[in-house]
């Protein structure tokens, strides 16, 4: 359909992408488990297991399309609020994840990458990612981001806060902060050159970006696809791509002559 925004998950074409326009970064607010999971008269946790498939799947899709950074939105500081089973389930994934993962991240010389608020997570949790970060430090390939127990709004605060410091140290002049600083004050900071997002997608249908990366998109192209994240694959990226490829990014600027 003309002006048609949505991707659809039944549109089964293989896109053919412009492989010299691939995204370095993309960004996914993996959403919909839950729906997944009522659909089928499942326990919503199923979803999340289903899930964590779908990102094995979806990982391994984007590093041989050549992306540098995939930054995946596992936990937000706001998804506290959700029952204690489903919140020790969400706490256990990533401990499931990557014991049964890492080997193949090595195979793809894939790094491991986790930017949130880890300090309150679960001991378990902890380990599981330091080791996760130990076991690929040395993968030169795509950088597997994880948010996990992160917020836009108060990786800010905490950027500010670290900024704050350093005038307060005499290490930075008021008059010298710049984009620049606060790039290099966030979660993202380490990600450089590729801090922010070119393509944002999140599923389920939801258009909304829930406090995932808030000063990174400022430029970002976003996507919207109506199917839950389990149901997410390599064909449903591929069809973001392409249509990731069909946006003409101005950044303020005027229409590129094709
Ligand atoms: C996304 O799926 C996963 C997390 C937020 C952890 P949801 O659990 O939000 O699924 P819905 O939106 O309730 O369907
Ligand atoms: C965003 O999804 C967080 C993650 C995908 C981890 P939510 O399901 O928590 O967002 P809302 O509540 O629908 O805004
Ligand atoms: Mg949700």
């Amino acid at each position: 359909m003309f002006g048609q925004k949505k991707t659809t998950s039944t549109d089964t074409t293989v896109m053919s992408l412009d492989e010299t326009r691939i995204p370095k970064h993309v960004a996914i607010i993996m959403d919909g488990n839950g729906r997944w999971a009522q659909k089928r008269h499942l326990p919503r946790v199923a979803g999340h297991k289903e899930g964590m498939n779908t990102v094995k799947k979806v990982t391994i899709a984007a590093s041989h399309l050549g992306i540098k950074v995939l930054t995946l939105y596992a936990f937000s500081t706001e998804n506290w609020k959700r029952s204690d089973n489903e919140v020790n389930y969400l706490m256990q994934l990533p401990v499931d994840f990557f014991d049964t993962f890492v080997p193949d991240l090595v195979k793809e010389n894939v790094r491991v990458n986790v930017m949130g608020y880890t300090e309150q997570l679960p001991q378990k949790t902890q380990r599981a990612v330091r080791n996760a970060i130990a076991d690929t430090a040395d993968c030169t390939g795509m950088v597997l981001n994880f948010a996990l127990n992160y917020g836009g709004q108060a990786e800010i605060v905490t950027a500010v806060q670290k900024i704050a410091q350093k005038v307060v140290d005499g290490e930075q002049q008021i008059a010298d902060i710049t984009t620049k600083t606060v790039d290099d004050a966030l979660m993202t900071g380490s990600l450089a050159p590729y801090n922010n997002p070119d393509l944002l997608i999140r599923t389920s249908g939801e258009e909304r970006i829930s406090n995932f990366l808030l000063w990174q998109i400022a430029y970002s192209e976003l996507v919207f696809t109506d199917g839950y994240w389990p149901d997410f694959d390599d064909a449903e990226l591929r069809r973001c791509i392409h249509e990731f490829q069909q946006r003409d990014r101005r950044f303020g600027g005027v229409k590129q002559k094709k």
